[in-house]
């Protein structure tokens, strides 16, 4: 089912992750069952809410470095989602596709953004890594894990780039939850359940110490050059096992 759609009928329901301190309204309002906002991105193109001339004024909610990601890479992110929502995972050659491609892609960006972000306490980037979950399931159902794609972040600002890198990544774990519901109760899901330790916050505590580890607007473009090579990385990866 592609993004847009899931969004609509389903987000308000399936964005996992315990909530810490909620340093982003927009997420709280998804826990909820209220309607989105008049001010609401479209989530088909993931735009944040630009100013629109003689209509409105741009949300000030909306404009830290996770909506200019958000904007930077929606366009690969519709990518990805068709790609990824293609494999039939009630099935399992469709769920060892889907789980093939994310094999390729995940070890080099785990391990790029490991290598430098490794010691920011508040990422628990230990925790957060999902490639030992991931070689479980593929394991379980027997399928040997394939090559891993090179994925070689740009490298002028390395923390701002592995912090764009794992914007993309942990994100995909929202829509790993709603594809998680489509695999039979007996699969193997250690990686469509996975979630880090209650401390490291899920998705709002990730997003809060995203944005104020880079303050400095200076360095977002290097964070979005991280999150465009992580989303490559990925689609790289989905192309080769659609
Ligand atoms: C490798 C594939 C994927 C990657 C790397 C990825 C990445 C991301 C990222 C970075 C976000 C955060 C966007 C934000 O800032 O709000 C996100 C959100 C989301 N993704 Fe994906 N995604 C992938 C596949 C999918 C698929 C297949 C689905 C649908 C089943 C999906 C559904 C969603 C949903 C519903 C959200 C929440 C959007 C919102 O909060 O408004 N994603 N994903």
């Amino acid at each position: 089912m592609r993004f847009a759609a899931l969004v609509r009928r389903d987000a308000q329901r399936h964005v996992p992750g315990a909530l810490p301190a909620t340093p982003d309204p927009d997420d709280r309002r998804r826990m909820t069952t209220d309607p989105p906002p008049a001010t609401a991105p479209d989530p088909a193109t993931h735009q944040p809410d630009a100013p629109q001339a003689g209509t409105r004024q741009a949300d000030p909610r909306k404009m830290g470095l996770r909506w200019r990601l958000r904007a930077a890479t929606g366009p690969l992110h519709a990518e990805a989602d068709a790609l990824g929502s293609a494999h039939d995972l009630g099935a399992p050659a469709g769920h060892a596709a889907f789980l093939r491609a994310h094999a390729r892609a995940l070890p080099g960006l785990e391990a790029a953004i490991g290598a430098a972000l490794g010691d920011a306490a508040w990422l628990r980037w230990q925790e957060r890594r999902r490639l030992p979950a991931l070689q479980a399931d593929l394991a379980a159902l027997g399928e040997p894990a394939p090559a891993p794609l090179p994925a070689t972040l740009p490298g002028a600002d390395a923390e701002a780039e592995a912090l764009g890198a794992a914007y993309v990544l942990e994100g995909s774990r929202l829509g790993n939850a709603m594809l998680r519901r489509g695999l039979p109760e007996t699969a193997p899901a250690a990686y469509l359940a996975h979630q880090p330790g209650a401390e490291a916050g899920g998705w709002p505590g990730f997003l809060a110490g995203l944005e104020a580890a880079l303050p400095d607007q200076a360095r977002w473009p290097a964070a979005e050059a991280g999150a465009r090579t992580a989303f490559e990385t990925f689609l790289a990866a989905l192309r080769t096992e659609a």
